[in-house]
């Protein structure tokens, strides 16, 4: 089974909690684009479900396939939302951002009674961290919101780059345009800590620690799905 089918395979299993009638978060990525195409095939034989995207991209997708949208204010409150993750941990937290949809990502699954995160064998990880941890950041002020993040992560004791993410030769701007620093921590210990602090930093709108969000993990590795959580 190659990565694709996998990730298949793990939209496949998502899809069977999705009930009839249901407001539903669409993620991003490419783990959540093969959750749409099968959504929508779902759709074009009369399933109805209400989605609200994480990104443009996705919204782009859905509306190409003719998955029905509606924006998060006109459906604050959501059912379920299903998305993918950069890393996943035992104790389901995530790191998650490396498309830049973070914020909107978040702010979906937590208007979200229950988010379920589909990913392949490859994110499944003891410790947060390998995967550059995403922070988006306010564009006014970067250089001293690099500082704090810097000086904060020398508290934790955390060491490594922190680079301005970039697209073709300038920044990469995000769908709320706000820019992103990608963190090459290699470890997070205490990622509960670091979530909390990060978010006390004025300049930090959102980081990709995920934590308390997800309740259930599908992972797919060459034998099939696996679930984590519940
Ligand atoms: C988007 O910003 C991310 O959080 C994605 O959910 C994450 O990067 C997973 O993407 P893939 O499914 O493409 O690996």
């Amino acid at each position: 089974m190659d990565a694709r089918q996998m990730k298949i395979k793990a939209a496949e299993a998502a899809l069977e909690y999705v009930e009839d009638g249901m407001r539903l978060g669409i993620g991003t990525g490419s783990t959540a684009e093969e959750f749409v195409r099968l959504l929508a095939e779902k759709v074009a034989g009369g399933f109805r479900i209400q989605g609200v995207p994480t990104s443009e991209r996705t919204a782009r997708l859905c509306v190409e396939l003719g998955v029905p949208l509606k924006s998060l204010d006109e459906l604050p409150e959501l059912d379920l939302t299903i998305d993918g993750a950069d890393e996943v941990d035992p104790q389901l937290r995530l790191i998650k951002g490396g498309g830049g949809a973070l914020l909107r990502e978040k702010i979906v699954a937590t208007a979200s009674s229950r988010m379920i995160v589909i990913a392949d064998e490859t994110k499944v990880v003891d410790m947060l961290g390998a995967f550059k941890l995403p922070i988006e950041v306010n564009s006014f002020g970067l250089v001293a919101t690099r500082i704090a993040v810097d000086k904060l992560a020398a508290r934790h004791g955390l060491t490594g780059d922190i680079s301005v993410r970039a697209s073709g030769d300038g920044p990469f701007r995000t769908d709320g345009g706000h820019l992103i620093l990608d963190a090459s921590f290699g470890r997070i210990p205490d990622a509960d800590a670091l979530a909390r602090d990060l978010n006390a930093i004025a300049g930090v709108v959102e980081h990709g620690l995920f934590i308390g969000i997800a309740s259930l993990a599908i992972i797919a590795g060459p034998d099939g799905a696996r679930k984590l959580g519940a």
